[in-house]
């Protein structure tokens, strides 16, 4: 299956017409335009039509585009699931989901919509990470369209009293746990935002870090923060060159048939070849967007 590079998620307010605009001009690979925790209750109306309106009217080029609405439980969600499926954007972010049964609620609602409108679901409750294995299940079941974890590190922060360091120690379980039960049912995950948005180093550091961990992308609060996301959730010529070398090296006839041969003195069996075939796919996926 073809990679969809998920690099950088730029949050939008949905209240807000000028960012709305704007993301058709930046390069993030995932535009978020949300309803939920950056709309005031009094803009959530406005909020919502303005949202449909830019959906419906296009002009994102082939940036995936990501509906955030408000929870089912509170008045305004069922109505912003309802008028986001009439415009079809490529996936629906429900927020503070913590059991695969309200992805099933929501999946059944969406029923109308096209196919091509996926489920990604925010990891943001402390129930969510004790309940992470279920919900990511929840993949197995295609009534939920759920194909994409977006941790919400604010919230998990507010609700579990955590400190976080410039090392995320306290979220390090959140994270790796939302990335493990991510791959267990192949889902991809993004990374939380970086609230300090002035602070491009200490934005690097963790965006480095959210990649080490696994992450696919990270989600994002500002423009500045685009491109060095991009950056960073990219293979680099490096990696992309020793993954060219493996796959040709096990292309020779002398290590056919063979599960383990050597590279530049590194022992380099068939899954180094399996992950070496996705970096390229997904080099070759981000080349292919310019
Ligand atoms: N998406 C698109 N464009 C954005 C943007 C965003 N998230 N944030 C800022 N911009 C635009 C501004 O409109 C401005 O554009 P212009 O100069 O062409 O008019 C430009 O980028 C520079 O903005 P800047 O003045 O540096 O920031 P600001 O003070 O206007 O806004 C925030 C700061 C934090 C309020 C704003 O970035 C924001 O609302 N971020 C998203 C918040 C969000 O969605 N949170 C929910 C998820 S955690
Ligand atoms: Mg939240």
């Amino acid at each position: 299956m073809a990679i969809r590079p998920r690099r950088s998620a730029l949050y939008m307010p949905g209240s807000n017409a000028r960012t709305l605009e704007k993301a058709k001009t930046l390069a993030a690979d995932v535009v978020i335009f949300d309803l939920e925790d950056a709309v005031a209750p009094e803009a959530k109306d406005l909020a919502r039509d303005q949202v449909m309106a830019a959906v419906a009217g296009g002009g994102y080029g082939n940036r995936e585009l990501v509906v955030r609405i408000n929870g089912l439980d509170t008045p305004w969600g069922l109505t912003d699931l309802a008028r986001a499926a009439e415009v079809a954007p490529d996936a629906i972010l429900v927020p503070k989901v913590s059991s695969p049964s309200q992805l099933i609620t929501v999946g059944q609602a969406l029923a109308p919509a096209p196919e091509k409108t996926r489920v990604w679901a925010m990891i943001e409750t402390p129930l969510a990470i004790l309940n992470l294995r279920e919900i990511a299940a929840a993949a197995e079941d295609p009534v939920t369209r759920l194909s994409c974890f977006v941790l919400g590190t604010n919230d998990l922060v507010k609700e579990t009293r955590a400190a976080l360091d410039e090392n995320r120690t306290a979220a390090l379980f959140w994270l790796s746990a939302a990335v493990t039960a991510a791959r267990a049912f192949g889902i991809d995950v993004l990374d939380g935002v970086y609230n300090a948005f002035r602070d491009l180093e200490g934005f690097r550091r963790e965006c480095q870090q959210g990649r080490q961990l696994g992450m696919d992308g990270k989600t994002l609060i500002h423009p500045d923060q685009i491109a060095p996301a991009n950056e960073i959730f990219s293979p680099t010529e490096e990696e992309v060159a020793w993954a060219r070398k493996i796959i040709a090296a096990f292309e020779q006839p002398e290590n056919q048939g063979k599960g383990a041969i050597t590279v530049d003195g590194r022992m380099v069996e068939l899954l180094h070849r399996q992950m070496a075939q996705r970096t390229v796919a997904l080099a070759e996926a981000i080349a292919a967007k310019s």
